[in-house]
């Protein structure tokens, strides 16, 4: 007998995702891509350096399972500079291939079938499939335009006997909203006496404006005991094309994680992982970037402001929202679509971020871009 061909699909619903329509539409019409996340120029030459300075050296083989320990080493020492919290290196941190990567392995370490998982709207469009593939099901919470805040009483009544877990993204991913210590003392509250575990995806931890501090889940007692902190060297290190992130959990819940992490992936490239250690002795590599991005931000912003866009104030991330319907009364996918093709400026519908697309004529755009395309950019937008 030859092969069907007929396989039933684990995840039939799942489409192309947005980040790499847009691009490709992006590439197509010669456009300036401000859709997808990540910046267009180089990480630190310095940091590239390191890199072959380790393969001349050798440091060519395994890494150990959890990661490189100076690795480890260093974003404890990351951690505690900056949030005042203690991860110990052996035992609660671990190197993954990107945040990506982290999620995914969290969700099928933690899931078992018809546990509920909490999702807050608009989300990053990783955590779905995880859930969905360790047969669990997505509870979804909303949060709108424009101030994209969550009401705990709200949160609260999602829970049931059946959930085991709540997703929190912060900074967040698409509306640069930041949670403040309120939310996370409301979040930590409404935990209490349960065995809900935090997936806290914290990608964007190194980058908030006008001197806001990061509330992580790191920072509460209760909070970090049952939370999977998952983080990005993409977003800090503009190297998001090296896959290198980590995972903060307690010994419990990292023994776990690891569990799957060994068979999923084992360890993750050696020299890279060495070479960000290096880079990492000089905390100004980290602590530098919230100005940096500010920046870039404002000047974007200064473009939004003089159009017919209405941005929405991003706090942190390399993303600002705006919406358009001053503009147009088009779909948000159908704007970012002519927006394209007949202005050149890619984006990315917020819509997309929603399990029923919630369209409310908002899209996003990536300021991790050169001040020339910027000013490209903003020039274009500024026009319409
Ligand atoms: C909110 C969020 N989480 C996770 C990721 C994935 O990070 P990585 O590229 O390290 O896999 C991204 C990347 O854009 C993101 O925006």
């Amino acid at each position: 007998m030859t092969f069907s061909g007929n396989i039933a699909s684990k995840l039939p619903a799942t489409e192309t995702t947005i980040f790499t329509i847009m691009s490709r539409l992006a590439a197509e019409h010669q456009a300036i891509n401000l859709s997808q996340g990540f910046p267009d120029f180089s990480c630190q030459p310095a940091l590239s350096a390191l890199v072959a300075h380790f393969m001349s050296l050798g440091y060519n083989q395994y890494a150990p399972m959890p990661g490189v320990a100076y690795l480890r080493e260093q974003v404890s020492a990351m951690r505690k500079e900056i949030h005042g919290v203690e991860y110990n290196p052996e035992t609660e941190i671990t190197i993954t291939a990107g945040a990506t990567q982290g999620i995914y392995i969290a969700l099928s370490a933690f899931l078992h079938e018809n546990d509920e998982v909490i999702i807050i709207e608009p989300a990053y469009d990783s955590y779905l499939p995880g859930i969905l593939i360790n047969k669990a099901k997505p509870v979804y919470y909303q949060m709108l335009a424009p101030d994209y805040t969550i009401d705990w009483k709200q949160v609260m009544k999602l829970i049931t006997q059946r959930t085991r877990m709540i997703i929190i993204n912060t900074p967040h991913n698409p509306t640069g909203t930041l949670l403040t210590s309120g939310d996370m003392q409301q979040l930590e509250r409404m935990l209490k006496d349960t065995d809900i575990l935090v997936l806290s995806d914290e990608v964007y931890e190194h980058i908030t404006y006008d001197g806001q501090v990061h509330e992580s889940a790191s920072r509460y007692t209760d909070l970090r005991s049952r939370s999977i902190v998952v983080s990005s060297f993409g977003k800090t290190l503009h190297t998001t094309g090296w896959k290198v992130g980590y995972v903060l959990a307690p010994e419990n819940l990292s023994n776990e994680f690891r569990k799957v992490f060994q068979y999923a992936q084992f360890s993750v490239s050696t020299p890279m992982q060495w070479a960000i250690a290096q880079f990492l002795e000089d905390p100004a590599q980290y602590k530098g970037l919230s100005a940096f991005y500010e920046a870039k931000r404002d000047l974007f912003n200064s473009y939004l402001t003089r159009s017919r866009f209405k941005p929405i104030p991003s706090r942190g991330t390399y993303f600002v929202c705006a919406d358009y319907s001053g503009i147009s009364r088009m779909s948000d996918r159908k704007f970012v679509e002519r927006l394209t093709k007949d202005h050149k400026v890619a984006a990315i519908p917020v819509s997309a971020f929603y399990k029923n697309k919630h369209d409310q004529k908002v899209i996003r755009f990536c300021f991790a871009k050169s001040e020339e395309t910027l000013h490209k950019a903003g020039e274009i937008l500024c026009a319409i």
